[in-house]
């Protein structure tokens, strides 16, 4: 089972165990209506005064078992929160359309919507003839793409040309990159699936493209896509996207160590960016994958963007 798989599940049957922890440690366990996001997260209501909440606000960890009455289970682990704003307005939406019935309930200030987005989770199967139990693949696997998956490449690049931040992350814009021939795409997926010199590793979930980045070899006295001549041969981070529900998942930081991984097989020993000054979010994500301002600023087609490096 995978996250989509585990998605259907929850939403198939509408309700759990849900085992808290009460204030003398010992477990509490309520038996609730809940659903799921598109992004995996279980989500249900309860009262503002119920116990739950409280144990919540004290220990954020949860136990939830959904199924068993067909004799397939789904014991899951995670963290629960109270969710705010756009983080809010998706889980109220994936509430709503299991119960539809509870709309104004929801909007009743005595009514909390939980969250719980899992760390673990196991399916199992004892429906006569069959006794099995598997641990649900629950992040997005991160691979080299693929010479023939030209298609999907070029779809998720048009999706992160249109991203919000698209202006200040991406040199190209979705204009130019929309009108450009299908072999443009056929080439640049086929070097980047099986290149010395270029990689793009994807994040794959269930069968959707969830993110990406593609590295460059960059030789010494080579000139870079900015037209600089390069000093010390390093390799260069580009086209770096993370669909927005799976922000802030950790998806980031494992895609840089791939991209990483391959560029210290190829014999360089630095992993160089360019970044626009107001893109905050990257810089954030950067820096806690161990990159630092090398001190070079310079302005490109999207203004101005400073360097950042780190050592392989
Ligand atoms: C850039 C991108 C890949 C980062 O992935 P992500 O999952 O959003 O990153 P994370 O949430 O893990 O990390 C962002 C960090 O910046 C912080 N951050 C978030 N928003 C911020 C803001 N507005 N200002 C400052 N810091 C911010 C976060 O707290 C986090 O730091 P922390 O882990 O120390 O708390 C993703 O946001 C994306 O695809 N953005 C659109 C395209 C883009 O900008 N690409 C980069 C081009 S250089």
């Amino acid at each position: 089972m995978d996250r989509h798989e585990l998605v259907e599940y929850v939403r198939a049957r509408k309700d759990g165990i849900v085992s808290t922890i009460g204030p003398d440690g010992s477990p509490q366990a309520a038996y609730l209506g809940l659903t799921a996001t598109d992004g995996g997260d279980l989500v249900f209501d309860s009262h503002a005064s119920a116990r739950k909440i409280a144990n919540l606000r004290r220990d954020p960890r949860v136990a939830v078992v959904v199924g068993g009455a067909d004799r397939t289970t789904l014991q899951c682990e995670g963290i629960a929160d109270v969710p705010v704003g756009a983080e809010r307005e998706a889980c109220a939406r994936a509430y709503l359309d299991a119960f539809p019935r509870f709309q104004a309930s929801l909007a009743d200030d005595g009514i909390v919507l939980v969250r719980v987005r899992l760390h673990w989770a196991r399916f199992g199967d004892y429906r006569p003839g069959t006794s099995s139990s598997e641990d649900v693949e629950l992040h997005p696997s991160v691979r080299r793409v693929r010479a023939d998956e030209w298609e999907t490449a070029r779809d998720l690049r048009l999706d992160a040309l249109r991203d919000e931040a698209a202006g200040i992350a991406f040199l190209e814009t979705f204009e130019h990159a929309s009108a450009a021939p299908d072999q443009l795409y056929r080439d640049r997926t086929a070097h980047a699936a099986d290149g010395d010199e270029v990689a793009q590793f994807v994040a794959v979930d269930g069968g959707t493209w969830v993110g990406s980045v593609t590295v460059l070899v960059q030789r010494a006295g080579s000139v870079d896509y900015h037209g600089t001549t390069i000093e010390r041969s390093r390799a260069a981070l580009v086209g770096v996207y993370v669909r927005p529900d799976q922000r802030g998942t950790g998806l980031i930081d494992r895609l840089v160590e791939t991209a990483a991984d391959w560029s210290r097989a190829r014999g360089v020993d630095q992993l160089a960016l360019g970044v626009h000054r107001d893109n905050a979010r990257a810089q954030g994500a950067y820096r806690r994958a161990g990159f630092a301002p090398s001190g070079v600023t310079f302005t490109s087609s999207i203004g101005p963007e400073i360097e950042m490096v780190r050592a392989l």
